[in-house]
């Protein structure tokens, strides 16, 4: 096991309990008297925070400027940040890249996160995948504007796994993800540690991001896509992928087992990722951390906001191999723009060259049991006969969940859910057609829930839709835990979910950040 698995460094429970006590405070106060009216859960920090934590970060997002491509740098905003207690180590920049540090914690640790907004405009950061109360979870009625702080502490709940975290104010995460913001939030447990996969060097993120760059090498957003008024519809859609923040990445690997953690960190492309060498892909886990055991698949479909964890044995490739993961195209044209041109979504691309230079070092053999969970079972959903059913789809000139499109604060009655229940939801991408928006019907929804992890219980898919589902669903990885479900045009995905712990306001989302922002995104509430 690598250092950074170790325990964090513990202090006198009495220093660290007012240390706690006084950080909760002057963030309450900080956030200002308004908010507190609107905002009980922060008031109630203190409470809270009698508990001690064992990580505290200081995060700040910024303007900078990044080498990413030959000659001027880009200018780009990031997160920085800073342990203020707790491992050092919890805290690793990605060298050279724009993307915000990575977080390392463990299960059922205590973490407080301060930050500070100093971009031009309001922010809030989310935690994607992680469980947590209300008032820490990056809900956009929680954004602060420049100079302004946010107080987060919570439990890490969560098993082992890769989570992330990236800004949710309403209608500018898109362009706040595409100009840099986010990060790793990877959490290990003990569990995970007794199956000894590879760590340190051998555990690699690769976080995959689509770009594009003008001639003075300054990030384009939404423009200079080649398409009309349509390409807010469609989404950003890059011409350049970077891996982990970098061109044309190259990663050298010894002749050993490797963990390689996959994140679509992209705003609205969805990738068919497959080895160029014609190798299949071992799967070891998913958004929600591990499988049971590992699977093989052909292709994975990773749309955005989508983790896949894989494990490779790059000694059956041997020393002097080299191999590409590329992204094979599917439905080009299909979800492309209106007047053609771009790249379309489903254009091929190479995502990142390997190659094997040395000889290994060690390196166990993989597990063929992973982890234990269970299984959810539809007949224990409270509503099994009357399943919660949520239609993604485009109604004259927007794009709506059930007919609505995202409020800042409102709920609708069959938006409430009861604390302490399973529940069986039906996720379905119907489109419906808006004049002049022939193609509304036919985009793809990659759909996220905040909160708890879920399970998908089946998919379903409208026969006149079935050709081109049929080049990306034998790349789905349905055997884990879940935040984000890709939901073709014409599917119904049925999920399972449970909603414990914490009452409040969460939201369900297209993590197409564009259809986010322009409103395909709902409040749920837990009662
Ligand atoms: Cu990663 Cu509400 O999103
Ligand atoms: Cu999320
Ligand atoms: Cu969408």
């Amino acid at each position: 096991m690598s250092d950074r698995n170790k325990s964090p460094l513990h202090g006198p429970v009495d220093r660290r309990r007012f240390l706690q006590v006084s950080g909760a405070a002057t963030a309450a106060a900080l956030t200002g008297g308004g908010a507190l009216l609107t905002q009980p859960e922060v008031a109630a920090a203190p409470l809270r925070g009698l508990r001690a934590v064992d990580l505290r970060i200081a995060l700040k997002a910024r303007k900078s400027k990044v080498k990413i491509l030959p000659g001027a740098r880009t200018p780009v905003w990031r997160f920085v940040g800073k342990v203020r207690e707790g491992d050092p180590a919890a805290l690793e920049a990605i060298p050279g890249s724009y993307l915000g540090p990575t977080i390392r914690a463990r299960t059922g640790h205590r973490v407080a996160l301060d930050f500070t907004n100093r971009l031009p405009e309001e922010s809030i950061v989310h935690w994607h995948g992680l469980h947590v109360p209300e008032d820490a979870d990056g809900h956009p009625r929680f954004a602060v504007r420049r100079g302004g702080k946010y107080h987060y502490e919570f439990d890490v709940l969560n098993r082992a796994g890769m989570y992330w975290y990236h800004p949710h104010p309403h209608g500018r995460t898109g362009p706040q993800v595409y100009n840099g913001l986010a990060g790793l939030f990877l959490v290990s447990d003990e569990e995970e540690d007794a199956l000894g996969l590879p760590s340190g060097e051998y555990d690699v993120p690769v976080v995959i991001q689509d770009r594009t760059f003008d001639t003075n090498n300054s990030l384009l957003y939404l423009r200079g896509m080649g398409g009309g008024g349509g390409t807010m519809f469609m989404g950003m859609l890059g011409d350049q992928i970077l891996v982990n923040g970098k061109p044309d990445a190259t990663l050298d690997v010894e002749a050993r087992p490797y963990r390689l953690r996959l994140l679509n960190g992209s705003n609205s492309r969805i990738y068919k990722l497959v080895w160029e060498d014609g190798a299949r892909f071992t799967v070891i886990g998913t958004d929600g951390g591990l499988l049971r055991k590992p699977v093989k698949r052909d292709y994975i479909t990773l749309a955005p906001a989508e983790r896949v964890e894989i494990w490779v044995d790059f000694a059956e490739r041997g020393v002097g191999a080299q191999t590409k993961l590329i992204s094979q195209e599917f439905m080009n044209g299909q979800f492309g723009m209106p007047g053609g041109g771009g790249f379309p979504q489903g254009t091929a691309f190479d995502i990142m060259n390997v190659r094997v230079t040395r000889e290994g070092t060690g390196g166990n053999l993989l597990p063929a049991k992973l982890s234990s969970f269970p299984k959810l079972k539809l007949a224990d959903a409270v509503n099994r006969r009357d399943p919660r059913r949520f239609e993604y789809s485009f109604d004259t000139g927007r794009w709506v969940i059930n007919g609505r499109t995202f409020d800042m604060t409102a709920v609708a009655a069959d938006e409430v859910v009861q604390l302490d229940t399973l529940e069986v939801w039906e996720l379905e991408n119907t489109g419906g057609s808006g004049p002049g928006m022939g193609m509304g019907p036919m985009m793809p929804h990659p759909v996220h829930l905040h909160g708890q992890q879920f399970q998908v219980l089946d998919r379903k898919i409208d026969s006149r839709f079935a050709t081109h589902w049929h080049e990306v669903s034998d790349g789905y990885v349905d055997e884990g835990w879940k935040d984000t479900v890709l939901v073709m045009p014409g599917e119904t995905v049925r999920i399972l979910r449970r909603f414990d712990d914490y009452t409040g306001l969460y939201l369900q989302h297209c993590h197409n950040l564009e259809h986010e922002d322009m409103g395909m995104m709902r409040n749920f509430q837990v009662e």
